[in-house]
């Protein structure tokens, strides 16, 4: 099956999924948008109000800030896949409980492998959990990392600049600095691959 239908197939399953409470006080699952070969990847936390009357992520205030963000950072919104760590909008907006987090963990793996991205942004903790254990994003927002050979790069959920009025700065300088980071760590990469090369091809030369 190719990327595009294992996608869709995944958004099917998670569309008809029971396998937490939130299903039950759903209006719409909301699986995830964006080109299935996208080269970012961004996961946040789960649908609000918005996303579950439309069935798509970031479309309310976060989401609008979010396409602001990506914007003046480079990297425009339809060249990114988004989705969440949970698939169905938390009751009142609470944080999703540990069970939710578990039974959606599935749904999200199956689609960063079907993706297959090269770089991950976290938005906010939750999904910042799933690579920075014990990390406080207060100490490593904007911090690009290689894990696994993907880049993952954690950022504070664009809410948090709603909240707190002044992470807004904080927030929009680390966006403003992403697609400059990705290039930079993209060229490190290569960097290191071709002394590898030249390594490998040094080996090689001294067995003649
Ligand atoms: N906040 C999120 O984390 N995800 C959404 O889709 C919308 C708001």
């Amino acid at each position: 099956m190719n990327a595009e239908n294992t996608l869709a197939e995944i958004a099917n399953t998670i569309r008809q999924c029971q396998n937490c409470e939130l299903s039950r006080t759903r209006k719409n699952a909301v699986p995830g948008a964006g080109p299935t070969d996208a080269e970012i990847m961004l996961i946040g936390e789960g649908p609000g109000f918005n996303e579950d009357n439309q069935g798509l992520p970031f479309v309310g205030a976060s989401g609008k800030f979010l396409t602001q963000l990506l914007d003046d950072g480079g990297v425009p919104r339809e060249s990114v896949f988004i989705t969440n760590v949970v698939k169905c909008r938390p009751p009142d907006n609470r944080d999703p409980q540990p069970n939710e987090l578990q039974a959606c963990s599935a749904f999200l793996e199956r689609q960063i492998a079907a993706i297959d991205p090269l770089i991950i942004v976290t938005l906010g903790r939750f999904s910042m959990a799933r690579y920075f254990e014990n990390a406080r994003i207060s100490a490593i927002h904007g911090q690009a990392v290689w894990r696994d050979g993907r880049l993952i790069v954690p950022m504070y959920h664009p809410a948090a600049a709603l909240h707190q009025p002044k992470l807004r700065s904080v927030i929009m300088e680390d966006f403003s600095r992403l697609k400059e980071m990705i290039k930079k760590e993209k060229d490190r990469l290569s960097a290191q691959s071709g002394d590898k090369k030249s390594e490998d091809d040094a080996i090689q030369m001294s067995f003649f």
